[in-house]
Order: structure tokens, then sequence, then C-alpha cells
């Protein structure tokens, strides 16, 4: 049995539905049942608890082959690091106090970093407290900047009628379609071929500047002559502070762009065929960016 936190959200949902579907069991672990209900219908077991309580998530993973573990983004909460911490103790907890031999880890590139990348601090500190388990093999995945991250675009492009962001617009990143972290994940889970604890990244399809995602998505919908703006904090923590974040995720995310735009914060490993995945961002765009633009989405 393998026990899944976030199995509701973009990579937790990826690998439920790819371990059921080569007839796994799956322990599905979130804070809403009927947010489970959709994986159970596929044969799933639902477990709610909350990331932050460690005894529950230790009843969660025990028994388990392997968990994934993931620590949740929580963008309005007031104290986002706290928050990130008490979340990354109860996790580690319950990896102990479970007897969990195989975890594969949601991180990001810029976790090698103790500092000054914003939230990946966090993911930093998880993989340090989980090296400190010794009977636990570890898989981190310092995945690259999701590809989800452009949602907030419909917006910016419905209102001004331009794309915009913290970022250099000539800066390259490795930008990342989740539903490929999901599948590296789940394959991982199936192999479990790691013997220690180990890091790796994975950074999309190629490397895009803002400018050239700006391009892709114009095509796609019919502005070929939309341009991509670079913000200031000045400008960008009113908005984010506006669109629901808390002042400490808006301030952790400005740091972390800081970190990216001077490459204090950059993959580690050259690009090849183990890190490179899938889904280009033309066919995000098409698939998952336009339906949000033209509110065609499922759910939307
Ligand atoms: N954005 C980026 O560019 C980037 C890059 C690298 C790494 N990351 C990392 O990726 C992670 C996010 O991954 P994701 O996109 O797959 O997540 P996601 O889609 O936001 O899903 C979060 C999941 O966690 C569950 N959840 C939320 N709060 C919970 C709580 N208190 N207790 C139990 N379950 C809870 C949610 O389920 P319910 O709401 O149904 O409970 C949901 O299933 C973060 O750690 C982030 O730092 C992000």
């Amino acid at each position: 049995m393998y026990a899944i936190i976030g199995a509701s959200g973009n990579t937790g949902s990826v690998i439920a539905g790819k371990l059921l579907a080569q007839g796994e069991k799956v322990r599905v672990i979130g804070r809403d049942a009927s947010r489970l209900e959709r994986l159970v219908q596929k044969g799933a077991e639902a477990f709610v608890a909350n990331v932050s309580d460690a005894a529950a998530l230790t009843k969660a993973f025990r028994g388990s082959k392997a968990v994934y573990l993931m620590i949740p983004p929580n963008p309005g909460h007031p104290n986002v690091r706290e928050d990130q911490e008490r979340v990354s103790d109860a996790l580690v907890a319950a990896v102990r106090d479970a007897g969990v031999e195989h975890a594969v880890v949601l991180s990001s590139i810029g976790a090698d970093k103790p500092d000054k990348t914003g939230p990946v601090v966090g993911l930093h500190n998880l993989e340090q407290k989980l090296n400190g388990v010794a009977s636990l093999k570890a898989d981190y995945l310092r995945a690259g900047y999701f590809m989800e991250n452009l949602f907030p675009q419909v917006g910016i492009i419905k209102n001004f009628g331009v794309t915009g962001g913290p970022l250099r617009s000539d800066l390259k990143v490795a930008m990342i379609a989740t539903q490929d972290i999901g599948a590296a994940a789940a394959e991982a889970l199936r192999k479990l071929a790691f013997t220690g604890k180990q890091a790796r990244e994975l950074l999309g399809q190629r490397d895009l500047t803002y400018q050239e995602v700006t391009v892709a998505i114009g095509k796609a919908i019919g502005k070929p002559g939309l341009a991509y703006m670079q913000l200031g904090p000045a400008q960008l923590k009113p908005a984010m502070t506006q669109m629901g974040m808390s002042a400490s995720m808006a301030d952790l995310l400005l740091e972390m762009s800081e970190s990216l735009n001077s490459g204090y914060m950059a993959p580690l490993e050259p690009r090849s065929a183990q890190n490179t995945t899938p889904t280009s961002i033309e066919m995000f765009v098409a698939e998952q960016f336009v339906p949000r633009f033209t509110g065609k989405a499922a759910g939307a």
C-alpha cells in the first residue's frame, strides 16, 4: 500500500491515479473526504488527516510500502515559514514513528540553499529533517517552476492586456507541468530503485523566458502582440495580497523571485534525458491555460 499526501492536489492526484490504474493499493490523504471521493471511486482508501497532525499521519503511514510527501501550500497563513516548519516536523515524526522505509518527496530547485529562496527554505529544511531519519530511503524530487504558476496571468491579460510578474523577461527558467512531476513520482514509487537519500532535479521540457511563454500564450489566445512586463515589489505586493495571499507569502515569493533573477537559485544539474520531462509549454497552454482563459476549463 502506498500513502499519498496531497492526493487531491496537482501532483498527488496524478500519482494516486497512476498507481491505482496499475492495480496498486493506495491510501489517499487529505483534509476533506469529499475532495478524495473521486479517487475512492477508483479504488483508493481515503484517510482524512491534517498535515500538521503527527499522530494522525503516523496512522495514515503505518503499513505502507512507501509514502509520497509534500508540504501543501498555505498561502494565506500569516507566517508561512512557521507553518512549513510545523508541517515538516509532523511529516518527519510520522515517517519515524510509522517506520516508513521509502519516501518520494516533492522538493524544488533551490532546495540546496539554506536561505534567501522564500518558500523553498521550507523544502530545504524538510530534506534536512528527513536526512536525520537514518533508516529512511528518500528520493527528493527537486522540481522546476510550475507551469501552473501561469494561471494568474489569465486575469492579468484580461485586466491589463499584458502578462506580468517579478521575473526578468530574459531569464531562462526550467518550467515544468505538475502532471510530469506526478508521473515521475509515481514511477519512483513503483520502482523504489533508490537505496539511500538522493536529490534529483525535474526541469520540464525546456528552459523558457517569460517573454517566450508570453509569445506561446499570445499565439494560442489570438493576441499575437502580447507582451510581458516585469513588475517591481511595490506593484506586486498589493496585487498578491488582494489575490488572498498573506503579506508573509507575498514577501517570500518576492524573495524567491529576486534569487531566481540573480541566479542564486538555479538548477544544479545540466539538462539531460533524466531530468527532462515531456510536456511542452505549447501543450500546457493549449490543454490547461486556454480553457481557463476562455472559461471552459472543467470546474471553471
Ligand atoms: N509552484 C512552484 O513553482 C513549485 C515549484 C517546486 C516545488 N513546489 C512545491 O510544490 C508543493 C505543492 O504541490 P502541488 O501543486 O501538488 O500541491 P497542491 O495542488 O496545492 O495540493 C495540495 C494538497 O494538499 C492538501 N492539503 C492542503 N492543506 C492540507 C492540510 N492542512 N492537511 C492535509 N492536506 C492538506 C490539499 O488537499 P485538500 O485541500 O483537499 O485537503 C491538496 O491535495 C509545495 O510544497 C511547493 O512548495 C512548488
